[in-house]
Formats: C-alpha cells, sequence, structure tokens
C-alpha cells in the first residue's frame, strides 16, 4: 500500500513542488495550508491532491487536522515541515509579534506536527519527518532575528528527533534552501536580492523543484541510514 505524507504548506512555492514529486514518486499525497483558499483550490484543481486548512502553529488544530487525515486518506507515514512565514525586519523595528509569530508557526509548527505524527509512526515502526530549515538558520541574515532563530531552532529540533526516532525506524531530517525563487523571495528589496544573487556560486535562485527532489529521496524507503542530518541546497552560498 502506498505511503501517505502530508506535506504542511504544501499549496504553494516549495511545498507544492514537494506535494507534485512526493506523488510522482507514488506517494498518496495531502497538503495542509494556513490562509490562502484559492491558492488551494487551484492547486487542487491543477494537481489532483487534497488540501486541509489549519493553522500549524496551533497545538490542537494541528492535532485534529492530522486525526482527519489519518481518518480519511489513512495513517500519516511522512510529514514535510515546510509551513514558514517571514516578517523581516531589523530588531529595533522588529515588534514582539513579529517576533512571536514566526517562532509559533514555523518552529511550534513543527512540534505541533511531530507531537501529532511522531507516536504512530513509532508504533507502525516506519516513519519520515523533513524539516524545512533555511541558509538563513545556518548563516544568519541582517534583518531576520525571529527567522533566523526559528530556522535554526528546526536544525537542532531534528537532530533531537532523529535520535528519539532512530530505534523505531522513524527518521528526522532537515533540508536547509538558499535563495529559492518563490513568492517569499520575492518579497526581499530587489537591490537586497541582486546584492544576495551576487553571492550564490551558482550566479542563480534555486527552483522549487530543486528543493522538492532532495525532499523525495529523504523520504524514499532506501534512505533509512540517513537520519538526524541537514542537507543544504543553496548553490554554494554557504558550506556548512
Ligand atoms: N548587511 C549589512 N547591512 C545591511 C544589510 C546587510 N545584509 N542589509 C541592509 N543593510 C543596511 C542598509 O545598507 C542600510 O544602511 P544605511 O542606512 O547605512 O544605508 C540599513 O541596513 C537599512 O537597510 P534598509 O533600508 O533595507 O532598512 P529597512 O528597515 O527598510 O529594511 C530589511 C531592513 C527588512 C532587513 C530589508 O533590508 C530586507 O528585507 N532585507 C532582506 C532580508 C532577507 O534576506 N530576507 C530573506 C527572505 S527569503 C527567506 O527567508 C527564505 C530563505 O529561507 C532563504
Amino acid at each position: 500500500m502506498a505511503r501517505v505524507a502530508i506535506v504542511t504548506g504544501g499549496t504553494r512555492g516549495i511545498g507544492k513542488a514537494i506535494c507534485e514529486s512526493l506523488r510522482d514518486s507514488g506517494v498518496t499525497v495531502v497538503a495542509n495550508y494556513g490562509g490562502n483558499d484559492q491558492a488551494a483550490q487551484n492547486f487542487t484543481a491543477e494537481t489532483g491532491i487534497k488540501a486541509y486548512k489549519w493553522d500549524v502553529g496551533d497545538h490542537e488544530a494541528a492535532a485534529q487536522g492530522c486525526a482527519k487525515v489519518a481518518e480519511e486518506v489513512g495513517d500519516i507515514d511522512i510529514v514535510v515541515n515546510n509551513a514558514g512565514i517571514t516578517r523581516d525586519g531589523v530588531l529595533h523595528k522588529m515588534s514582539y509579534d513579529d517576533w512571536h509569530e514566526v517562532m509559533r508557526i514555523n518552529l511550534g509548527g513543527c512540534f505541533n506536527m511531530a507531537k501529532a505524527c511522531f507516536p504512530g509512526m513509532r508504533e507502525r515502526k516506519w516513519g519520515r519527518i523533513v524539516n524545512i530549515g533555511s541558509i538563513n538558520g545556518q548563516a544568519g541574515q541582517y534583518g531576520q532575528v525571529n527567522y533566523a532563530a526559528a530556522k535554526s531552532g528546526i536544525h537542532g529540533f531534528t537532530k533531537a528527533l532523529a535520535q528519539e526516532g532512530a530505534r523505531a525506524g522513524v527518521t528526522v531530517n532537515a533540508i536547509a534552501p538558499g535563495y529559492i525563487d518563490t513568492d517569499m523571495v520575492a518579497a526581499v528589496p530587489e537591490p537586497v536580492l541582486e546584492k544576495i544573487v551576487a553571492k550564490i556560486p551558482v550566479g542563480r535562485l534555486g527552483q522549487a523543484g530543486e528543493i522538492a527532489r532532495a525532499v523525495d529521496f529523504l523520504c524514499s524507503e532506501e534512505a533509512g541510514f540517513v537520519t538526524g542530518s541537514t542537507m543544504s541546497v543553496n548553490g554554494g552560498q554557504h558550506m556548512y
């Protein structure tokens, strides 16, 4: 029987590419999304992949959402924690709300989804959790103390949970994307983005599909010996 995967923030950008790639590998995929109903409808119409709405940063909502997916689609074998937001600004101008929302969704979302799905994976002795970190969690980024802290937290969360899942056949890994051609990166002011791209050795932004293929590998049957790792997919921008 096909494995069942849930991809958070799965209806747009990198998440959408991950959904399509997993589906093409024979996985039964569902997408979660947080707010954009129109994008979700377009996504389902285009891909045939079901989309479920809840806020991953809301502990109860994540538990209920995952229970619904398990009931309607099947036990969840694979979780890709991709949902994330930016609220960029230098610290002296950043509000507490901008700090807290990014921590709540980007890092809290990983905890909430793992809490909902990891126990079942342990019981069934097979699971894959892939957390989408960021180059900016590895290297830091001017104007992103909130985002860099949350993404850096994801890398620590990954290594800790990997140790807990190892004996039970559950791998937990992270991908650290660099600057990928998505709406999130398009929101970076153009002169700032030009300077960033100039520092990418391959000389261009990444494509969402290039992240998706890496996720696809980490979710495969063959990747059972890869756990607690971070795969950097960043065009050589930060070799870490
Ligand atoms: N290093 C050093 N100084 C910098 C800098 C940097 N990287 N970026 C900006 N500055 C300086 C500017 O030169 C400017 O200096 P002066 O006043 O002396 O000219 C000063 O900081 C203020 O810059 P801004 O005018 O841009 O200030 P702002 O308050 O309007 O905006 C900002 C600040 C919100 C941080 C804006 O610069 C910005 O959006 N930067 C991009 C941040 C970024 O890379 N975000 C990544 C989003 S994509 C993502 O997160 C996905 C992923 O995982 C990779």
